[in-house]
């Protein structure tokens, strides 16, 4: 099989995935493509179309995952795993249970897809501060939920820092992305090639 932009989407569809799971999906490729991109070019080595496809695909299982009460980050990683596509399954799977970095490891496609999530709330591209404070209003409801929640906002800013540190451009300049109103023709466009620039939307 071809992996290819229209591959993810025929799978979303397959798979049942509602329209604003997809929204969100795209909006969380098109930040981690924009990233991989800006990495890639100060000589990082990333997958960039694996990468692209597991953040259009993070949350496939998330809607089926409701009804089933299975985990939807395993339940992603057995899907993929069950297509041969391991790999893709590991980055799906870190999306919720990312890994600390070894140190002096280089950047990995989980670190982006697990970042690029926690920048979108719904299907809008915003600070981090903003998508934790509303975690915090929809799901802090005991001291414990609200404690989980600020260590992992503590840990998601520690890795925009790693992710930006040798980077020109700023988290805030993500926020243009929400212009792009065609997300997935600008996905397959930038995955052709996505050296040229992104200037048009930033
Ligand atoms: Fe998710």
């Amino acid at each position: 099989m071809e992996l290819s932009i229209d591959w993810a989407y025929q799978l979303l569809k397959q798979e049942e995935v509602p329209a604003h799971i997809i929204r969100h999906s795209e909006r969380v490729a098109l930040v981690s493509l924009f990233l991989g991109c800006s990495l890639v070019k100060k000589g990082n080595n990333l997958d960039l179309r694996v990468l692209t496809l597991a953040a259009l695909l993070h949350d496939v299982k998330k809607f089926s995952s409701l009804k089933t009460g299975e985990n939807h980050a395993l339940a992603g990683y057995k899907l993929m795993k069950g297509l041969g596509l391991e790999r893709m399954g590991e980055i799906i799977y870190a999306h919720i249970y990312l890994k600390a970095p070894k140190p002096g490891s280089l950047i990995s496609e989980e670190e982006i897809v697990f970042y690029a999530d926690k920048r979108v709330m719904h299907d809008r591209i915003v600070p981090l501060r903003e998508r934790f404070r509303d975690l915090e209003t929809r799901y802090g409801r005991t001291l414990k939920a609200i404690i989980r929640m600020r260590l992992l906002e503590e840990m998601t800013l520690i890795l925009e820092r790693r992710l930006f540190k040798n980077l020109d451009i700023t988290p805030e300049s993500f926020l243009k992305l929400n212009d792009v109103r065609e997300v997935r023709g600008v996905l397959e466009k930038k995955l052709e090639d996505c050296s040229d620039s992104w200037g048009s939307f930033l």
